[in-house]
């Protein structure tokens, strides 16, 4: 489904990333582990177009999008969360979801005085999908709360709730564990889980838990120094010396 190849990312003379390359199989829920630093996030933010590449490609459903802005990168479907949530945090919860759909017609004033049944068909239809997507992920009761009130791992589940929004085909999730205490980090996992079986999305997820990697996430992609030291399922990966000697003064393989 996406395919990036010889990836390069110079931040003036520092290499975030580094002739990186890899795949991502639809369908599929790839991890995307490795030290601090390795260049995970600067990663995918070229593909969700925050960034441009220095080179490289970057091919989605067989078309190259390397460099493309952020909107044409949604409009394909290719939707991402951030490591530090971005909520509306002076909106409401369910405000939060209805804004995340593009073109909506109530924007355009013309389009409200002139078809005004087809604006509230579609804030209807809005609404209704908003209202799902909540009870989904059952976060219902807290639709009417200012999102800068919830806690982090509610914040991440609003951000789950965004992707739902979207008409999304690749789901980017940049640490979606970070800060969530153990309980909601299994609701969250129950969650990518069923997204993908039951509206058939991919996902690639960045994480420091090695449970929910292990659990949930296959193959698994470890990156360091800006490129991809090795792939494969996690058992293979616990056991590999290169991984191991890469989180050495960084994080643990457990
Ligand atoms: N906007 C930026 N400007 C300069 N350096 C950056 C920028 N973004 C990331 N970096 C650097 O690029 C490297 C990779 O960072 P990042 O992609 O965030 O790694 P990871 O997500 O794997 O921890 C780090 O050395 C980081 O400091
Ligand atoms: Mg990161």
């Amino acid at each position: 489904m996406l395919t990036i190849k010889n990836l390069n990312k110079n931040f003036g003379g520092l290499q975030a990333v580094r002739n990186c390359s890899f795949e991502i199989q639809e369908g599929s829920i790839t991890g995307l582990i490795g030290p601090n630093g390795a260049g995970k996030t600067t990663t995918f933010n070229m593909i969700a177009g925050e960034e441009r590449p220095t080179s490289g490609r970057i091919m989605f459903e067989g078309q190259e999008i390397s460099g493309l802005p952020t909107y044409e990168m949604f409009h394909r479907g290719i939707v991402r969360t951030f490591q530090i949530p971005h909520e509306f945090s002076k909106m409401t919860v369910l405000e939060n979801l209805m804004v995340v759909p593009p073109e909506q017609p109530g924007e355009s004033i013309i389009k409200n005085w002139i078809a005004r049944g087809a604006v509230m068909r579609r804030e209807k239809e809005i609404q209704e999908r908003a209202e799902e997507s909540l009870e989904f992920l059952s976060i219902s009761h807290l639709w009417n709360q200012e999102a800068g009130n919830l806690s982090g791992g509610q914040k991440k589940l609003l951000e789950l709730g965004r992707t739902m929004m979207a008409d999304a085909k690749l789901v980017l999730l940049d640490e979606p564990g970070a800060g969530v205490n153990p309980t909601l980090l299994m609701k969250i996992r129950d969650m990518i889980a069923r997204l993908r079986s039951d509206r058939g999305y991919t996902f690639c997820v960045i994480e420091h838990d090695m449970d929910m990697i292990a659990s949930l996430c296959d193959p698994v992609i470890v990156m360091a120094e800006g490129t991809v030291l090795t792939q494969g399922n996690m058992n293979d990966i616990r056991s590999n010396p290169e991984v191991l000697e890469a989180y050495l003064g960084g994080g643990e393989v457990q």
